[in-house]
């Protein structure tokens, strides 16, 4: 017995006219109507035995007109006739088969055939419903690859599952206003993550937020700030060092080298060659001669800034043979602004993750141990358990963070892309608050271009060497489109900004541009999920993760209403003179 074995009185309607994927059913039975509600999934027989198409209600109208009948020919009486056109336009999204070879009850987002008119429409509800939902969920995978994100809306019993291959493969999208639960979302998919005995993901968690969420597949690091520079064995203890010399040419100059500054180019030059100088000697001193023919000046290669500091200081006052005594060397003066902001930021402790990173930070084998604690999966034990890194940039100054989070990005692209196919395991990078260092405008030769660029780069060829993006943000307009373009799942949480909502709805097929209204009315936790991942479009309950991340929402009224005194102040400031907190 097939799972849509209506009987014919339990028909809404008749199929009246017919579009390429739209229906308009008119449906006689009043009590049937006020039942039906936007948004709800429907059944049509279709042209051939065992199969069903499944539409989603996109509108119910209930037009009277009245039609004044004059009677008979002497025109003594006239009576006024009711007629009523109850009418509901359906979006079709699929197809449903009881039967498909060897499986049943299968689900496809095909549409082969279309409704005849006058075909009947039946309301999928109650069991039916779960039963649908359920097979929806579940056909054709294995457990192990199905991801439990909640409960579908239309039918709390039913739970929604996702292809949890497809979901991290073709990259994802979590948007929603502040407080719309994307960061509740975001734990969730993590804690599952997590379960796996072999998981492999990064997320940069940007506030600090995530600290809460532990167990044993989670790893949690942070980006070194101020208060850390002191400690000597940082990955050990989860601090991260990201040294200077890890950053590419562009990074440095974007970084380094004032554009409007008259003397940028000349700058920007004598820097690349420096720093090639300084590497090669970098090299030489260690004897690593088959690495010698081929760098350049983005090689991941040591090199001692300091040195580069005094060559640019020398270059800044040369004096050279003249041929009537000596005169000024070419950058002689040139480079004064440069070198006062190279020195300003080795002077600057909030940079001190990248300027002032421990002496083992600067060893040739560093880039491999660090490279082993961002990208190995739980079994690697060697590398330090738990295949899930939170890395909490909470500390990096604002005006770099699209540089670092971008080069640590690129740094597992790149090494992930160097291994030999058959070696490469799939890693997931989760982007909270993607729009501040995935942006959509920025300036050229910004530290956010800088960023972009690495990320582009992710999410255009990330597929092809196992590296997935999901990204999240409260600003899906502000993120880059080439990049939201290349994510083929979203979730997409409350939105009231008119202009986040038409970036979702651009991104929804045509049919279901109507799913769209959802978006200002969802609840919190509530999301619309589309996508390869999800084989039905759907409003989907998210259940709550085990731990709950920490907003750090400060609650000013209560802590104003705390009448507990307190001396914070002098302590602040001493800090802040001394660039330490301890
Ligand atoms: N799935 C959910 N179910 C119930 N409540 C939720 C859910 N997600 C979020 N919330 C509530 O909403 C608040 C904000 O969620 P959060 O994930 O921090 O939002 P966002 O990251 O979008 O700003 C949470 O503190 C929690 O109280
Ligand atoms: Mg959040």
């Amino acid at each position: 017995m097939g799972l849509f074995n209506y009987k014919d009185e339990e028909a809404l309607g008749h199929v009246k006219a017919v579009d390429t994927s739209t229906v308009i059913v008119s449906v006689e039975n009043l009590e049937l109507l006020r039942k039906l509600q936007v948004n709800r999934l429907v059944v049509l027989h279709s042209s051939k035995a065992g199969q069903y198409l499944v539409g989603i209600v996109q509108k119910i109208t209930r037009d009277t007109t009245v039609e004044k009948i004059l009677a008979d020919s002497d025109g003594e009486e006239t009576t006024a006739k009711t007629t009523e056109q109850n009418l509901v336009r359906i979006t079709l999204i699929g197809t449903f088969c009881d039967k498909l070879g060897s499986r049943e009850n299968v689900f496809r987002r095909t549409l082969e055939t279309v409704p005849e008119i006058d075909a009947r429409c039946f309301a999928i509800e109650g069991e039916r419903l779960t039963a649908f939902m359920k097979a929806v969920s579940f056909q054709g995978r294995s457990d192990a690859a199905r991801l439990s994100l909640g409960h579908y809306t239309l039918d709390e019993a039913a739970e929604a599952y996702l292809d949890a291959n497809r979901f991290f493969q073709r990259h994802a999208v979590i948007v929603g206003s502040t407080g719309s639960g994307k960061s509740w979302t975001t734990a969730r998919l993590m804690e599952q993550v997590a379960l796996l005995p072999n998981a492999n993901a990064v997320l940069f968690d940007i506030h600090g937020e995530y600290s809460t969420i532990t167990g044993d597949g989670i790893r949690h690091l942070r980006i070194a700030g101020p208060g850390d520079l002191n400690v000597s064995n940082g990955l050990d203890q989860g601090v991260l060092f990201f040294p200077y010399w890890l950053l590419g040419y562009d990074d440095m100059t974007t970084m380094l080298v004032d554009r409007s500054d008259n003397n940028a180019p000349n700058q920007a030059m004598v820097l690349a060659r420096t720093v090639v100088d300084a590497k090669r000697a970098f090299l030489e001193a260690g004897g690593h001669s088959d690495v010698l023919a081929n760098f350049t000046v983005d090689s991941p290669v040591p090199y001692d800034l300091q040195h580069v500091l005094a060559e640019l200081q020398r270059l800044d006052r040369e004096m050279v043979q003249g041929s009537r005594g000596d005169k000024q060397g070419d950058f002689h003066g040139k480079l004064s602004r440069f070198i006062a902001r190279l020195e300003n930021k080795l002077g600057d402790r909030r940079l001190g993750f990248m300027m002032a990173a421990p002496a083992e930070a600067g060893r040739f084998d560093w880039l491999s141990k660090l490279s082993k604690m961002l990208m190995n999966g739980s079994k690697d034990q060697a590398a330090g358990k738990g295949g899930v890194k939170i890395i909490d940039c909470s500390e990096v100054p604002s005006d770099i963070l699209p540089l670092i989070v971008a080069r640590i990005a690129s740094l597992i692209f790149s090494v992930q892309q160097w291994m030999p196919k058959e070696k490469r395991h799939p890693i997931s990078l989760v982007c909270d608050e993607a729009h501040l260092y995935i942006p959509d405008a920025c300036e050229g030769g910004s530290v956010g271009a800088a960023a972009l660029r690495h990320f582009e780069r992710i999410a255009k060829e990330g597929r092809k060497y196992g590296v997935g993006l999901v990204v999240v943000s409260q600003r899906p307009s502000e993120v880059n489109r080439t990049v939201l373009s290349q994510c083929n799942n979203f979730v997409a949480l409350r939105l009231t900004n008119a202009e986040d909502q038409n970036v979702v709805r651009r991104m929804l097929p045509d049919s279901l541009g109507g799913f769209a209204e959802l978006l200002p009315v969802l609840d919190t936790g509530e999301a619309l999920v589309v996508g390869d991942a999800s084989l039905l479009p759907s409003r989907i309950r998210i259940s709550t993760p085990n731990a709950h991340p920490n907003s750090g929402t400060v609650e000013f009224w209560d802590e104003w209403a705390n009448d507990t005194s307190r001396d914070n102040v002098s302590d602040a400031v001493t800090a802040w003179r001394k660039q330490s907190m301890s």
